[in-house]
C-alpha cells in the first residue's frame, strides 16, 4: 500500500509547526493501538497515528509496561503523537518530557476518557468536573516541552455538570494547545446513540485553533462527507479501522477524486497475516493471546467466523493460528469465484 500525496489545492494541515501529510487520523483506542496497528495503518497512508493513552504517573517513574506504549520506529511513525492521561502536574510535566526524548513531536492530552476506572480516580473526562484543575494541567505540559500539546474531549461530562468544551476553547487556545480534538458525546454517555457532528461544525466554526472530529466514522465516504460539511480541520477513525487499516487508503483514494477501491480477499488476508507477525515481533509469545481478538477483525462476516473464533482460542502458537486463517480465507476465496 502506497501512500498517496494530498492535492495540492487543500493546504496540509498543520499543528502548530507540526504538518500532517493529509486530515484522516487514527484515533487513540486504548489496548488496540499498539505499535503494530499504528503501523498498517500508517502505511495505508494515515495522516497521524496517536498511541493509546499512557499514563503520566508511570511514564514520569519510567514503568516498563508504560515506556512499552511508546515503542516507535521513528523512521515510519512521523509525526509521532504521544497521548498522556493524569492529573499531577508533575508528573504530566515530566512524563511530557520523556515523551519528547523518545520522539514525540506532539503530545496530546486526554481529557475524554469515560472508563470508570479512570473517571473514578479523577482523569480523563473527569477532569471536565474541574476546569481550574484542568487549565493547570495543560499550562504545565505547555511549559514542559516545545513539542505543541493538543487535547482530546468530550462536550462536557454531562449534561449541565461542570465545564462544556465550548467554554472551555478559547481558555485552552489561550494556555496555548495547538489543537483540540471532539468525540461529539457527553462522557456520561460512553459510546452509546450517534456521535452529534453538529457540535464539531458549532466548535469549529470559531475556534481560534484546528479543531479535529471523532466518532462514528466507518467507511470513506463519511470521512469524506465529515471532513467537508462539518468545518473539522481532520477526521479521526477509531472503531473503523480495526481490521481495516485500508481505509486510509481508501480516504485518500476518495479525497483525490477518485473511486475508493474495496480490499480483495487476499489483501484482507495479506494484511491479517501481517498484522499477526508484527504482534509476534513485538509481544513474544503472548501475541497469540491478542491475535484471538485481532484476527477476528479481519473475518468480519465470512462464514465459519464463529468456528475459527473457537479454534483460534485454543491455540498459543503464531503459526497454527495464521494456518487456521488460511483455511478460513482460502474457504472463502472459493465463495467468492
Ligand atoms: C476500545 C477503545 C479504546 C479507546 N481508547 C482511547 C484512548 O486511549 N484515548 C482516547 O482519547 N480515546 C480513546 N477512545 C476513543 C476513541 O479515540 C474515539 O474518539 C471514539 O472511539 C470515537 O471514534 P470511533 O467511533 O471512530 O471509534 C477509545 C475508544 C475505544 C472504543
Amino acid at each position: 500500500m502506497t501512500p498517496t500525496q494530498p492535492p495540492p489545492a487543500e493546504p496540509a494541515l498543520k499543528i502548530g509547526p507540526v504538518a500532517l501529510a493529509n486530515p484522516f487520523l487514527l484515533a487513540p483506542l486504548a489496548g488496540l493501538s499498539d505499535w503494530p496497528f499504528r503501523r498498517l495503518a500508517k502505511e495505508a497512508g494515515a495522516g497521524l497515528t496517536v498511541t493509546e493513552m499512557a499514563s503520566a504517573t508511570a511514564l514520569a517513574h519510567r514503568g516498563r509496561a508504560t515506556l512499552a506504549l511508546l515503542t516507535t520506529d521513528p523512521g515510519l511513525e512521523k509525526p509521532f503523537c504521544v497521548q498522556l492521561f493524569g492529573k499531577n502536574p508533575d508528573h504530566l510535566a515530566e512524563a511530557a518530557r520523556v515523551a519528547v526524548d523518545m520522539g514525540a513531536d506532539l503530545i496530546d492530552f486526554n481529557l475524554g476518557c469515560p472508563a470508570r476506572k479512570v473517571v473514578g480516580s479523577g482523569h480523563g473526562a473527569a477532569l471536565l468536573k474541574e476546569p481550574q484543575t484542568l487549565l493547570g494541567l495543560v499550562r504545565a505540559l505547555v511549559r514542559a516541552v516545545r513539542a505543541p500539546v493538543t487535547v482530546k474531549t468530550r462536550p462536557a461530562f454531562a449534561p449541565g455538570v461542570g465545564a462544556t468544551v465550548f467554554e472551555l476553547l478559547p481558555r485552552l487556545a489561550d494556555e496555548g494547545v495547538a489543537a483540540l480534538t471532539l468525540h461529539p458525546r457527553p462522557a456520561s454517555a460512553g459510546f452509546a446513540g450517534e456521535a452529534d457532528w453538529s457540535l464539531v461544525a458549532r466548535l469549529a466554526e470559531k475556534s481560534p485553533i484546528p479543531i479535529i472530529g471523532s466518532g462514528d466514522v466507518a467507511s470513506p465516504e463519511q470521512a469524506l462527507e465529515r471532513l467537508r460539511n462539518y468545518g473539522a480541520a481532520a477526521v479521526m477513525i477509531g472503531r473503523g479501522a480495526k481490521g481495516r487499516p485500508w481505509l486510509f487508503r481508501q480516504c485518500l483514494e476518495l479525497w483525490q477524486g477518485g473511486r475508493a477501491r474495496e480490499a480483495t480477499p487476499s489483501e484482507r488476508l495479506a494484511t491479517a497475516e501481517r498484522h499477526a507477525r508484527l504482534l509476534g515481533e513485538f509481544m513474544g509469545r503472548r501475541a497469540a493471546f491478542k491475535l484471538r481478538t485481532v484476527l477476528m477483525w479481519y473475518v468480519k462476516g465470512w462464514p465459519g467466523a464463529a468456528e475459527f473464533r473457537a479454534r483460534l482460542c485454543r491455540e498459543e502458537n503464531l503459526e497454527a493460528q495464521l494456518g487456521l486463517l488460511a483455511e478460513l480465507a482460502r474457504r472463502q476465496e472459493k465463495l467468492q469465484s
